[in-house]
Formats: C-alpha cells, structure tokens, sequence
C-alpha cells in the first residue's frame, strides 16, 4: 500500500456541518459517481451487498420534506425541531439503507457495513471538499417514510447525508480522551 499522510490528515481533522448550512455547489456528477463507488467499497461479510443508495436532488429533497408533516406521529415538538434544524435541504442528499434479509452473515454485520458505507461517503465528499451531516432523526424509523421512499419495511435506514459546500467552518468539538476508551488487553 502507498502511504497517504493527506488521508491521515484528512480523518483526524474532518468535521460534520449542520444540513442547514450546506450551500451550493455540491459533487459534480463525476465526483457523485466516485463517492458512490467509495460507499460501495467496504467491508461486506460474505460479500452480501445489503445496502442500497438513493440519490435525492434538491426538488426531491423539497418534495420529501414537504410530506414529513403528514408522516410524523408522536410529539409535534419533535416535528417542529426536524423542520427547523434537520429537513435543510442541500446541494445533494443521499439515502442510505441495508436490507439485512440474508441469512448469510448476521444482521448486525450488514447494518455495520450500511454504516461503513455511509462512512466512506463522507470521507470521500470531504476528499472532494464537501461538508456533510448524517442524520437519522425519527424519519429513519418511520415506516410511513420508508413506504414513501420505497424501501421495504423490512429495510433499515442506515442514514440520512446530506452533503454540500461550507457556509461556514465548524469549530473541532471535544474528542474522547484515548485512555478513556482504549485499554491494554489484560488476559486472566
Ligand atoms: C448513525 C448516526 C445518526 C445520527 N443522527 C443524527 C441526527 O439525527 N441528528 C443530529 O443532529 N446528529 C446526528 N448524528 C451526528 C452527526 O452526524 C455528527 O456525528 C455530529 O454532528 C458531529 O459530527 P463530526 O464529529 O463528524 O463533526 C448522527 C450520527 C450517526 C453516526
């Protein structure tokens, strides 16, 4: 394998951007594609494939929040809080979803590489100079939302990315303390 300090560095300083503060422009069409080949590029256990990816546009992304009032159920606070802060549409939204239905690998694994998935996306949006959010809210657990994107309901979403150019520089947000999560085996 070449070394790549430029990927190194890229990981250890990537920060999220709120989907309301993406701006124009997002990927080209050629820089879509090679993202998506990078989220289709992961760790899969017995090569499975179990995700899917939809690609959302700006009017789709319209479109879609704009029926989020009629699909919520549940606290309307909770809908207020979506609305304002997280159904931001942006240059470009991508779906992400794993339909965990084989019975050759566990469904954890393939949710695990759903979520590789969407890891990949980001890195590689972020190699291209774009920010990202990934985002879940309700609307990923809504089987109502699942119907009207066309995903089984059997299908989990893994997330919603919405990716775009910065308005705005994040500021770094506290980061774990290594000794606090890593640790030396220790054997009995
Ligand atoms: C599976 C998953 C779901 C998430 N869902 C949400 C969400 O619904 N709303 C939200 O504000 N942040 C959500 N986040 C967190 C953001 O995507 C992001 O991690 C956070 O804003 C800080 O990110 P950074 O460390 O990449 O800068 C989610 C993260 C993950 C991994």
């Amino acid at each position: 394998m070449n070394r790549s300090p430029e990927t190194i560095n890229l990981l250890l300083t990537r920060r999220s951007l709120l989907a309301a503060k993406l701006v124009e422009p997002g990927p080209t069409q050629e820089e879509l594609q090679t993202i998506l080949r990078c989220g289709a590029r992961v760790p899969d256990h017995k090569g499975v494939n179990p995700w899917r990816i939809q690609v959302a546009d700006r009017a789709t992304q319209d479109t879609f929040h704009s029926q989020l009032p009629s699909l919520h159920s549940g606290n309307p606070a909770s809908l207020e809080k979506t609305l304002s802060k997280e159904a931001k549409t942006a240059p470009l939204l991508l779906i992400v979803s794993s339909q965990t239905t084989s019975d050759r690998a566990p469904r954890i694994e393939q949710l695990l590489s759903g979520a590789a998935v969407c890891q990949n996306i980001i890195i590689a949006a972020a190699a291209f100079g774009y920010r990202s959010q990934w985002l879940t809210e309700w609307f990923a657990y809504s089987d109502k939302v699942k119907t009207l994107l066309g995903i089984p309901t059997t299908e989990d979403i893994i997330g919603f990315l919405y990716i775009g150019s910065e308005s705005e520089i994040p500021k770094e947000r506290p980061r774990p303390d290594l000794s606090q999560i890593v640790s030396k085996l220790q054997l009995p």
